[in-house]
């Protein structure tokens, strides 16, 4: 078992951290307390080409493996998950959805632009009554012989606002359950697609969150992913991808708490002494760091799991499960190590334990992830 990242990994990962460090700290407050959407940083990422990092040159992507986007994941998400989770769903959800199962005319025309980072996607699978219960589709993709009819509402869409490529899953035959749902590659701007006010978040307030109205919108069939039908078992299968990313990005969120944490503890004196010279702190970090290490191990298991060919779903739910749930627990920590100083902004570790808590909750909740991982038992 081989546990040294190679040259190129470590590069990668150097590239992530820099421009974390460097540039996207800069105005990381300021974008959380009033929503900005990260523009700039957005074109910045795509330049290095992390917003197309695993889809092949051949698509004008960065050819990078499943290991390097942990990597990267782990490195932005430490200083802003808001802009982690706009690369996040356009690699692993809308640019491997399109590599992996579109046809080639497909790929050709919707997938370069988004791997070269020109256009962001969109994932919209959600819904106002179909959240976790994912087979619930009431969007209905009406068969209309050359084209869907497309009508109903999406909840809950990171980029709704910025893509400008929607993959949205619809139902076209009801009778059919989960087995009559399609997934349909839509343009932002078609007509009959309308937004809903920004979501006002808890964390990650400056990634664009909006319900999306789809009123009469025709969508020629050629703009259908896969057979009549895929669209449920092509939402799973990229999510299993999806939970990759976002397991990362918990990690992160964890790993750039803790950071801060052992830093402000050997900096920080009380009774005579730098805190971190105190059990009570030192047995925190201690704590803290085993959490990330299983985590950042399971990232790591997945990813190389989905870079070998092998199955993965069950390890991207292990790794997302885990990962967010001790995202929640080190970064409440991280604001206790800081005490008052912990509470206001300046400190970063209150917006970062703002941002854990989502980790929980999209791309399947914790509780989603028990289920999967459950049913693979039971399943064994
Ligand atoms: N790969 C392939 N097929 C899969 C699969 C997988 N990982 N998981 C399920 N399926 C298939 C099953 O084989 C079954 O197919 P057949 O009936 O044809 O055999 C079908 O899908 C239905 O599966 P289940 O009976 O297991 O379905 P279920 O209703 O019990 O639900 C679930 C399963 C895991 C709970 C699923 O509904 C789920 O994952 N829910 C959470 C949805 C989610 O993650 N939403 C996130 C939204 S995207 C987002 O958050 C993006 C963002 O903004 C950041």
């Amino acid at each position: 078992m081989n546990f040294e990242f190679t040259e190129e990994q470590v590069m990668i990962q150097q590239a992530a951290r820099d421009y974390a460090q460097r540039e996207l700290i800069k105005d990381v407050i300021e974008r959380d307390d009033n929503a900005i959407f990260p523009t700039e940083h957005v074109k910045a990422l795509a330049e290095l080409g992390f917003l197309g990092m695993l889809v092949s040159p051949e698509y004008d992507g960065g050819g990078m493996d499943t290991v390097s986007y942990v990597l990267a994941m782990e490195e932005i998400s430490k200083v802003d998950a808001s802009a982690s989770v706009i690369m996040s769903v356009n690699n692993s959800l809308v640019c491997y959805g399109i590599e992996a199962y579109a046809n080639e005319e497909q790929k050709q025309k919707y997938l370069k632009p988004l791997a070269r980072g020109e256009k962001i996607g969109a994932f919209l699978l959600s819904e106002p009554e179909a959240g976790s219960d994912a087979t619930s589709q009431r969007t209905t993709a009406e068969d209309k012989g050359d084209y869907y009819l497309l009508n109903g509402t999406k909840n809950w869409i990171t980029n709704a606002n910025s893509a400008g490529t929607y993959l949205v899953i619809a139902q076209t035959h009801p009778e059919k359950k989960h087995r009559g749902i399609n997934c349909l590659i839509v343009d932002r701007h078609a007509e009959g697609v309308s937004l809903g006010p920004h979501e006002n978040k808890m964390g990650m307030r400056s990634s664009d969150t909006h319900s999306v109205m789809f009123t009469d919108v025709k969508v020629p069939k050629a703009d259908r992913i896969g057979e009549d039908g895929f669209g449920f078992k092509f939402a799973m299968k990229t999510l299993d991808g999806g939970r990759i990313g976002i397991a990362s990005q918990a990690l992160g969120i964890a790993s750039g708490a803790f950071e801060r944490s052992v830093q402000y503890a050997k900096e920080r004196k009380a009774f005579g002494t730098e805190i971190i010279n105190h059990q009570v702190i030192a047995f925190k970090l201690a704590d803290m760091a085993v959490k990330i290490e299983n985590a950042r191990n399971l990232c790591l298991k997945a990813a190389w799991l989905k870079d070998q060919g092998k199955p993965y779903g069950l390890m991207s739910a292990m790794a997302k499960q885990y990962a967010a749930d001790i995202a929640m627990e080190v970064t409440t920590e991280a604001v206790q190590i800081h005490g008052g100083y912990g509470y206001v902004k300046e400190y970063h570790v209150e917006r970062l334990m703002r941002e854990a808590k989502l980790t929980q909750i999209y791309e399947g909740t914790s509780e989603i992830q028990k289920i999967v991982i459950s049913r693979s038992l039971l399943n064994d």
